[in-house]
Protein backbone atom coordinates (compact mmCIF):
# COMPACT_ATOMS: atom_id res chain seq x y z
CA UNK A 1 0.00 0.00 0.00
CA UNK A 2 0.88 3.25 -1.10
CA UNK A 3 0.22 6.48 0.58
CA UNK A 4 0.01 10.13 -1.13
CA UNK A 5 -0.70 13.39 0.73
CA UNK A 6 -2.24 16.41 -1.00
CA UNK A 7 -0.80 19.22 -0.10
CA UNK A 8 -1.82 21.38 -3.08
CA UNK A 9 -4.85 24.31 -3.19
CA UNK A 10 -3.76 28.07 -2.73
CA UNK A 11 -5.71 28.04 0.69
CA UNK A 12 -7.92 30.62 -0.02
CA UNK A 13 -10.18 30.66 2.37
CA UNK A 14 -7.02 31.24 4.82
CA UNK A 15 -5.99 34.49 3.11
CA UNK A 16 -4.50 36.05 4.09
CA UNK A 17 -2.51 33.60 6.18
CA UNK A 18 -1.75 31.42 2.98
CA UNK A 19 -0.83 34.29 0.79
CA UNK A 20 3.26 33.85 1.26
CA UNK A 21 2.69 30.22 2.91
CA UNK A 22 1.55 26.37 1.87
CA UNK A 23 -1.75 26.13 4.04
CA UNK A 24 -0.40 22.40 5.27
CA UNK A 25 2.40 23.91 6.95
CA UNK A 26 0.72 26.16 9.06
CA UNK A 27 0.81 25.46 13.14
CA UNK A 28 -1.86 23.06 14.42
CA UNK A 29 -0.39 23.74 17.52
CA UNK A 30 2.84 22.99 18.20
CA UNK A 31 3.39 21.02 14.53
CA UNK A 32 3.56 21.73 10.92
CA UNK A 33 -0.56 20.82 9.85
CA UNK A 34 0.86 17.90 7.87
CA UNK A 35 2.39 15.83 10.60
CA UNK A 36 -1.13 14.78 11.64
CA UNK A 37 -1.94 13.31 8.05
CA UNK A 38 1.22 11.87 7.70
CA UNK A 39 1.17 10.53 11.02
CA UNK A 40 -2.02 8.51 10.15
CA UNK A 41 -0.27 6.85 7.05
CA UNK A 42 2.48 5.96 9.44
CA UNK A 43 0.41 4.62 12.13
CA UNK A 44 -1.16 2.23 9.54
CA UNK A 45 2.38 1.10 8.40
CA UNK A 46 2.41 2.79 4.96
CA UNK A 47 5.94 3.52 4.57
CA UNK A 48 6.11 4.96 0.65
CA UNK A 49 4.67 8.15 0.69
CA UNK A 50 4.16 10.56 -2.09
CA UNK A 51 3.94 14.32 -1.23
CA UNK A 52 1.61 16.64 -3.93
CA UNK A 53 2.12 20.54 -3.91
CA UNK A 54 2.80 23.32 -5.81
CA UNK A 55 5.91 24.07 -7.40
CA UNK A 56 6.53 27.60 -5.08
CA UNK A 57 5.63 25.09 -1.85
CA UNK A 58 7.22 21.89 -2.90
CA UNK A 59 10.52 23.12 -1.31
CA UNK A 60 9.75 23.84 1.77
CA UNK A 61 8.27 20.39 2.23
CA UNK A 62 11.64 18.84 0.87
CA UNK A 63 13.35 20.95 3.26
CA UNK A 64 10.94 20.21 6.53
CA UNK A 65 11.39 15.74 5.73
CA UNK A 66 14.10 15.14 3.11
CA UNK A 67 13.87 12.31 1.99
CA UNK A 68 11.98 10.79 5.10
CA UNK A 69 14.81 8.15 5.85
CA UNK A 70 15.21 9.79 9.31
CA UNK A 71 11.63 8.26 10.17
CA UNK A 72 12.28 5.44 7.86
CA UNK A 73 10.18 6.39 5.24
CA UNK A 74 10.89 6.89 1.75
CA UNK A 75 9.03 10.38 0.68
CA UNK A 76 8.80 11.02 -2.77
CA UNK A 77 7.67 14.80 -4.51
CA UNK A 78 5.35 15.93 -6.95
CA UNK A 79 4.38 19.08 -8.05
CA UNK A 80 0.41 19.48 -9.44
CA UNK A 81 0.87 22.90 -11.58
CA UNK A 82 -2.46 23.73 -10.71
CA UNK A 83 -5.00 23.53 -7.94
CA UNK A 84 -6.91 21.36 -10.69
CA UNK A 85 -8.52 18.97 -8.19
CA UNK A 86 -8.35 15.93 -5.76
CA UNK A 87 -8.73 13.28 -8.10
CA UNK A 88 -5.50 15.07 -9.89
CA UNK A 89 -3.78 13.63 -7.33
CA UNK A 90 -4.13 9.99 -8.40
CA UNK A 91 -2.94 11.30 -12.16
CA UNK A 92 0.12 12.65 -10.73
CA UNK A 93 0.80 9.97 -8.49
CA UNK A 94 0.23 7.56 -11.71
CA UNK A 95 4.26 5.97 -11.60
CA UNK A 96 4.70 6.49 -7.85
CA UNK A 97 1.37 3.96 -7.58
CA UNK A 98 2.64 1.70 -9.82
CA UNK A 99 -0.58 -0.31 -9.87
CA UNK A 100 -0.08 -0.88 -6.12
CA UNK A 101 -3.04 -0.54 -3.58
CA UNK A 102 -3.02 3.24 -2.21
CA UNK A 103 -3.96 5.66 0.51
CA UNK A 104 -4.86 9.24 -0.04
CA UNK A 105 -4.53 11.53 2.53
CA UNK A 106 -5.81 15.08 2.07
CA UNK A 107 -2.77 17.70 4.17
CA UNK A 108 -5.41 19.60 5.88
CA UNK A 109 -7.17 16.31 7.47
CA UNK A 110 -6.14 15.37 11.19
CA UNK A 111 -8.20 12.19 12.38
CA UNK A 112 -7.88 11.33 16.53
CA UNK A 113 -9.36 8.82 18.81
CA UNK A 114 -9.81 5.41 19.37
CA UNK A 115 -9.27 2.99 16.64
CA UNK A 116 -9.00 5.46 13.90
CA UNK A 117 -6.01 3.15 13.54
CA UNK A 118 -7.07 -0.01 13.52
CA UNK A 119 -10.23 1.35 10.98
CA UNK A 120 -7.42 2.23 8.80
CA UNK A 121 -5.53 -0.94 8.81
CA UNK A 122 -8.74 -3.01 8.47
CA UNK A 123 -10.14 -1.25 5.56
CA UNK A 124 -6.64 -1.31 4.20
CA UNK A 125 -6.87 -4.89 4.22
CA UNK A 126 -10.25 -4.58 2.84
CA UNK A 127 -8.83 -2.74 -0.02
CA UNK A 128 -6.41 -5.37 -0.93
CA UNK A 129 -8.51 -8.25 -0.48
CA UNK A 130 -11.24 -7.46 -1.76
CA UNK A 131 -10.08 -4.48 -4.31
CA UNK A 132 -13.20 -1.97 -3.74
CA UNK A 133 -12.57 1.58 -2.54
CA UNK A 134 -12.67 2.33 1.43
CA UNK A 135 -14.08 5.54 2.25
CA UNK A 136 -14.56 7.16 5.49
CA UNK A 137 -17.90 8.85 6.68
CA UNK A 138 -18.25 11.48 10.29
CA UNK A 139 -21.54 12.97 11.23
CA UNK A 140 -21.05 17.11 11.27
CA UNK A 141 -23.29 19.66 12.01
CA UNK A 142 -22.61 21.45 8.79
CA UNK A 143 -22.44 18.71 5.93
CA UNK A 144 -23.19 21.04 3.17
CA UNK A 145 -19.24 22.24 2.79
CA UNK A 146 -18.05 18.41 1.92
CA UNK A 147 -19.17 15.46 0.06
CA UNK A 148 -22.25 13.99 1.56
CA UNK A 149 -23.15 10.25 1.66
CA UNK A 150 -26.29 8.99 0.56
CA UNK A 151 -28.39 6.21 1.80
CA UNK A 152 -31.12 4.06 0.50
CA UNK A 153 -33.69 2.33 3.14
CA UNK A 154 -30.71 0.09 4.30
CA UNK A 155 -28.82 2.45 5.27
CA UNK A 156 -26.32 1.28 2.58
CA UNK A 157 -24.74 4.46 0.75
CA UNK A 158 -25.75 4.79 -2.63
CA UNK A 159 -24.10 8.18 -3.87
CA UNK A 160 -22.14 10.90 -2.65
CA UNK A 161 -23.23 14.73 -3.26
CA UNK A 162 -20.22 17.11 -3.31
CA UNK A 163 -21.24 20.21 -1.59
CA UNK A 164 -25.26 19.94 -1.89
CA UNK A 165 -27.56 22.88 -1.95
CA UNK A 166 -30.06 21.49 -0.09
CA UNK A 167 -29.69 18.21 3.26
CA UNK A 168 -29.26 14.86 2.46
CA UNK A 169 -27.29 13.37 5.27
CA UNK A 170 -25.37 14.30 8.44
CA UNK A 171 -22.22 12.09 7.20
CA UNK A 172 -19.60 13.65 5.15
CA UNK A 173 -17.18 12.15 3.28
CA UNK A 174 -13.47 12.54 5.27
CA UNK A 175 -10.44 13.41 3.27
CA UNK A 176 -9.36 9.60 3.54
CA UNK A 177 -9.66 6.96 0.91
CA UNK A 178 -7.94 3.88 0.27
CA UNK A 179 -8.15 2.64 -3.70
CA UNK A 180 -7.71 -0.59 -5.40
CA UNK A 181 -5.36 -1.71 -8.00
CA UNK A 182 -7.47 0.00 -10.73
CA UNK A 183 -7.80 3.30 -9.48
CA UNK A 184 -5.62 4.59 -12.12
CA UNK A 185 -8.19 3.14 -15.16
CA UNK A 186 -11.11 5.31 -12.77
CA UNK A 187 -9.30 8.83 -13.10
CA UNK A 188 -9.47 8.67 -16.53
CA UNK A 189 -13.15 8.36 -17.01
CA UNK A 190 -14.01 11.57 -14.58
CA UNK A 191 -14.51 15.16 -16.31
CA UNK A 192 -13.79 18.35 -14.59
CA UNK A 193 -16.59 19.95 -12.29
CA UNK A 194 -18.57 22.71 -12.68
CA UNK A 195 -16.34 24.46 -10.70
CA UNK A 196 -13.38 23.32 -12.86
CA UNK A 197 -11.73 20.56 -10.30
CA UNK A 198 -11.39 16.54 -10.63
CA UNK A 199 -13.76 15.76 -8.44
CA UNK A 200 -12.95 12.71 -5.40
CA UNK A 201 -16.52 12.31 -5.42
CA UNK A 202 -16.81 11.31 -8.71
CA UNK A 203 -14.32 8.95 -8.10
CA UNK A 204 -15.71 7.37 -5.56
CA UNK A 205 -19.27 7.07 -7.56
CA UNK A 206 -17.86 4.78 -10.14
CA UNK A 207 -17.03 2.80 -7.06
CA UNK A 208 -20.32 2.80 -5.41
CA UNK A 209 -22.02 2.43 -8.77
CA UNK A 210 -20.11 -1.23 -9.08
CA UNK A 211 -20.99 -2.07 -5.57
CA UNK A 212 -17.29 -2.01 -4.41
CA UNK A 213 -17.59 0.07 -1.88
CA UNK A 214 -16.37 -0.24 1.88
CA UNK A 215 -17.80 2.49 4.26
CA UNK A 216 -16.79 3.06 7.85
CA UNK A 217 -18.11 5.86 9.68
CA UNK A 218 -16.09 7.34 12.37
CA UNK A 219 -18.32 7.36 15.33
CA UNK A 220 -18.41 9.99 18.54
CA UNK A 221 -14.87 8.54 20.23
CA UNK A 222 -13.28 9.39 16.61
CA UNK A 223 -12.73 12.79 15.88
CA UNK A 224 -11.75 14.39 12.25
CA UNK A 225 -11.14 18.14 11.57
CA UNK A 226 -10.64 19.77 8.46
CA UNK A 227 -8.14 22.29 8.75
CA UNK A 228 -9.54 24.69 5.88
CA UNK A 229 -10.82 27.79 7.47
CA UNK A 230 -9.68 30.39 10.41
CA UNK A 231 -12.28 28.94 12.66
CA UNK A 232 -11.45 25.16 12.34
CA UNK A 233 -7.53 25.79 12.43
CA UNK A 234 -7.72 27.25 16.13
CA UNK A 235 -10.27 24.58 16.93
CA UNK A 236 -7.62 22.20 15.50
CA UNK A 237 -5.49 23.46 17.65
CA UNK A 238 -7.08 23.99 20.79
CA UNK A 239 -8.29 20.17 20.95
CA UNK A 240 -4.37 19.31 20.36
CA UNK A 241 -3.71 21.48 22.68
CA UNK A 242 -5.90 20.24 25.51
CA UNK A 243 -5.43 16.32 24.51
CA UNK A 244 -1.35 17.28 24.95
CA UNK A 245 -1.87 19.44 28.06
CA UNK A 246 -3.67 17.09 29.75
CA UNK A 247 -2.62 13.46 28.98
CA UNK A 248 1.32 14.70 28.65
CA UNK A 249 0.89 12.07 25.26
CA UNK A 250 1.50 14.21 21.74
CA UNK A 251 -0.66 13.77 19.08
CA UNK A 252 1.01 13.45 15.40
CA UNK A 253 4.48 13.25 16.53
CA UNK A 254 6.09 11.93 13.71
CA UNK A 255 9.43 10.67 15.59
CA UNK A 256 7.80 8.85 18.38
CA UNK A 257 5.56 7.07 15.83
CA UNK A 258 8.75 6.25 13.93
CA UNK A 259 10.13 4.50 16.87
CA UNK A 260 7.13 2.88 17.96
CA UNK A 261 6.25 1.19 14.95
CA UNK A 262 10.20 0.01 14.44
CA UNK A 263 10.54 1.78 11.67
CA UNK A 264 13.91 3.43 12.98
CA UNK A 265 16.24 1.66 15.85
CA UNK A 266 16.84 3.13 18.69
CA UNK A 267 20.38 3.86 17.86
CA UNK A 268 18.60 6.14 15.45
CA UNK A 269 15.86 7.45 17.65
CA UNK A 270 18.48 9.01 19.69
CA UNK A 271 21.12 9.94 17.33
CA UNK A 272 17.40 11.84 16.22
CA UNK A 273 16.68 13.38 19.25
CA UNK A 274 20.31 15.08 19.70
CA UNK A 275 19.99 17.01 16.20
CA UNK A 276 17.03 18.89 17.85
CA UNK A 277 17.83 21.96 19.55
CA UNK A 278 15.97 21.72 23.22
CA UNK A 279 12.67 22.77 23.77
CA UNK A 280 9.45 20.74 24.61
CA UNK A 281 9.72 18.96 21.62
CA UNK A 282 13.38 17.01 22.57
CA UNK A 283 12.30 16.81 26.50
CA UNK A 284 8.94 14.75 25.25
CA UNK A 285 10.98 12.72 22.60
CA UNK A 286 13.89 12.40 25.76
CA UNK A 287 11.30 11.34 28.38
CA UNK A 288 10.28 8.01 25.60
CA UNK A 289 14.07 6.71 25.97
CA UNK A 290 13.94 6.90 29.68
C1 LIG B 1 -12.92 17.95 -0.30
C2 LIG B 1 -13.80 16.92 -0.98
C3 LIG B 1 -15.02 16.64 -0.12
C4 LIG B 1 -14.60 16.21 1.29
C5 LIG B 1 -13.63 17.24 1.89
C6 LIG B 1 -13.03 16.73 3.18
O1 LIG B 1 -13.56 19.18 -0.25
O2 LIG B 1 -14.17 17.40 -2.27
O3 LIG B 1 -15.79 15.61 -0.71
O4 LIG B 1 -15.74 16.09 2.10
O5 LIG B 1 -12.54 17.51 1.00
O6 LIG B 1 -12.14 17.65 3.78
P1 LIG B 1 -12.77 20.56 -0.58
O7 LIG B 1 -11.67 20.67 0.43
O8 LIG B 1 -12.26 20.42 -1.97
O9 LIG B 1 -13.80 21.64 -0.45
Amino acid sequence: MKGIILAGGTGSRLNPITQSISKQLLPVYNKPMIYYPLSLLMLAGIKDILIISSEEHLPLYKKLFNDGEYLGLNINYQKQKYPNGIAEALIIGKKFINNDDVSLILGDNIFFGSKVKETLINSIKITKEKQVASLFGKFVNNPLSYGVAKFNHNHKIIKIIEKPKSFISNIALTGLYCFPKDINSKVKLIKPSKRNELEITDINNLYIRENRINFEIFDRGQVWFDMGTPDNLVDASLFVQSIEKRQNQMIGCLEEIAFKNKFISRKDFIKLINNFKNNFYKSYLENLIK
